[in-house]
């Protein structure tokens, strides 16, 4: 791995002011904004680091844990947590910044899959990643956790879509705030 990169290399930040064009009809500022933001910054600090063109392959933990207003800054700090052979994860912490009162609130942390591509669109190999603090080792080791955990429950989930009886499960629905009108059901009413 001789041609390792520091994970402080492609550390990147982005910075913007909301303003009042992202709101969305409650006054406050759009999730498909910050998410878009969310995407810009992984991909500069996956492109750094890998030196390439990259994809979003997938977006995980993405949890908006307090709305954010016009009028405040919000920072959005990317850094590698994880590389494999094409694959990075990027971990993004978004703060959101009250410019008056300089009161900062941490929205979320999300994680993004991103694949880095040659020039013939092809999954390439990206550099190693070298771990020089216990938040770089800790990262590293959650990545692989969570990378292990979200095998598991997608192959759990694929079993969830693929195996439900329906008429078995019906009783399931009893306390769910829904009501069954399939047109079988309507026809046995005739
Ligand atoms: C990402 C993509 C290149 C993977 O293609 P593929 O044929 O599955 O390639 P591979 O099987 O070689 O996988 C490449 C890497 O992606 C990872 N990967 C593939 N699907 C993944 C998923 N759903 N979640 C996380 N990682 C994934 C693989 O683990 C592998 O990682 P590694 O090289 O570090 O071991 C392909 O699915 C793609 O181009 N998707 C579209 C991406 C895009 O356009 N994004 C923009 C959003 S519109």
């Amino acid at each position: 791995m001789e041609n390792a990169k520091s994970v402080n290399s492609s550390r990147t930040t982005i910075t913007e002011l909301m303003i009042p064009s992202y709101a969305n009809f409650g006054g406050k500022i759009h999730g498909g904004i910050l998410l878009s933001l969310m995407d810009k910054v992984a991909y500069a600090c996956a492109a750094k680091h890998a030196g390439t063109y990259v994809v979003t392959v997938s977006v995980d933990n993405v949890e908006f844990k307090k709305p954010v207003e016009v009028g405040e800054l919000v920072s959005l700090h990317a850094s590698i947590n994880y590389v494999g052979r094409s694959s990075l994860i990027i971990g993004i912490r978004v703060i959101a910044e009250n410019i008056k009162s300089q009161e900062v609130k941490h929205t979320n942390t999300s994680y993004f899959t991103m694949v880095a591509k040659d020039e013939d669109g092809k999954p390439t190999e990206v550099p190693g990643l070298i771990l020089e603090s216990d938040d770089d080792i800790r990262r590293f080791l959650e990545a692989i956790r969570r990378k292990e955990i979200k095998n598991a429950y997608k192959g759990l989930l694929d079993d969830a879509k693929t195996s439900i009886d329906i008429d078995q499960n019906l009783y399931l629905l009893q306390n769910e705030r829904c009501i069954v009108k399939r047109d079988r059901d309507m026809e046995s009413l005739w």
